[in-house]
């Protein structure tokens, strides 16, 4: 595996490289982005894998500055893994001068979930991705569905540009308690990390309340959030949304859903959702 710091390096290496299916990461890697590796050598193709920590994403409270940066130990993952190249730059080389051309992801899609506790984070994420995307020219890109509203914002924002890239969103990974992974679950103290699944588990008590028939969605919702703060959560929403747009669901008609929820435990914030 090639590991290139530099733009100019990756630009050097990119005709060799043919066809390129592309994980992008953030590194401290589980086995989460390790079945993206794995699903990306299903498209034919070399595969390319980035990390950086994108400050452009992180709120001022947020964990930029603590966010875990294990390189190395990244880097043996990628590798056993079957990456071609690692694009590793840092901080001066992704954003030389500060960044002043942004992607602006629409208000509708921006102001909901996420979007409403994370004011400026998908305009973070849409930036740095579409940089990226101009740096590895991927035909391919993968995301997990872990993060719903991102792979559907960078689905939209590649299909509006009519950018050349085949955008492929893979399953949630997780732990064999239903926790799905995550490179913030090592914040969660041992005695959260055995709390953590209820998030999970209220998810799926609303899903299986939605494929039994119940249409009060309100109150699904509602029973999921009390759930978990009765038990010292601090929910922000649990919310039955559309699949294509997650705009809110409509109890009466047919349509693809998933629920998504965000709930903060002691000084950590886990996100999970379930197709339904
Ligand atoms: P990061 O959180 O490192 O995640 C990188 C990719 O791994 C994302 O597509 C994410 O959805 C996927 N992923 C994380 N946990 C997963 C799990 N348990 N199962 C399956 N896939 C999982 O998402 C980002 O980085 C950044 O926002 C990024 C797109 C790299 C832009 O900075």
């Amino acid at each position: 595996m090639r590991v290139v710091h530099s733009v100019s390096d990756f630009r050097a290496l990119r005709p060799s490289l043919g066809r390129v299916a592309f994980v992008p990461t953030m590194g401290n890697l589980h086995e989460g982005h390790v079945s993206l590796v794995r699903a990306a050598h299903e498209h034919g193709a070399q595969v390319a894998a980035s990390i950086f920590v994108n400050r452009l994403q992180f709120g001022p409270s947020e964990d930029f500055e603590r966010y875990p940066r294990t390189l190395a130990d990244d880097a043996a993952k990628l590798e056993d893994a079957g990456v071609s190249v690692l694009f590793a730059p840092d901080e001066r080389e992704m954003y030389p001068a500060p960044q002043a051309y942004h992607v602006e992801p629409p208000t509708e899609q921006v102001e909901i979930l996420e979007g409403e506790f994370r004011a400026g984070h998908f305009r973070g994420v849409a930036t740095v991705v579409m940089k990226l995307f101009q740096i590895v020219q991927p035909d391919v890109a993968l995301f997990g569905k872990k993060d719903y509203q991102q792979l559907m914002v960078l689905r939209n924002m590649v299909s509006q540009f009519a950018m050349p890239i085949e955008v492929v969103g893979c399953e949630t990974v997780r732990a064999t308690d239903g926790l799905a992974l995550s490179s913030r679950n090592g914040y969660l103290s041992d005695e959260e990390r055995r709390r953590a699944p209820q998030l999970h588990a209220e998810l799926q008590r609303v899903r299986h309340g939605v494929l039994n028939g119940n249409r009060d969605f309100a109150a699904l919702q509602q029973t999921a959030a009390s759930g978990l703060d009765a038990t010292g959560w601090r929910t922000e929403y649990v919310r039955i949304c559309r699949r294509a747009d997650l705009q809110p669901a409509d109890p009466g008609a047919i349509e693809a859903r998933v629920v998504l929820a965000a709930a903060g435990l002691g000084k950590t914030r886990l996100i999970d959702n379930l197709e339904i």
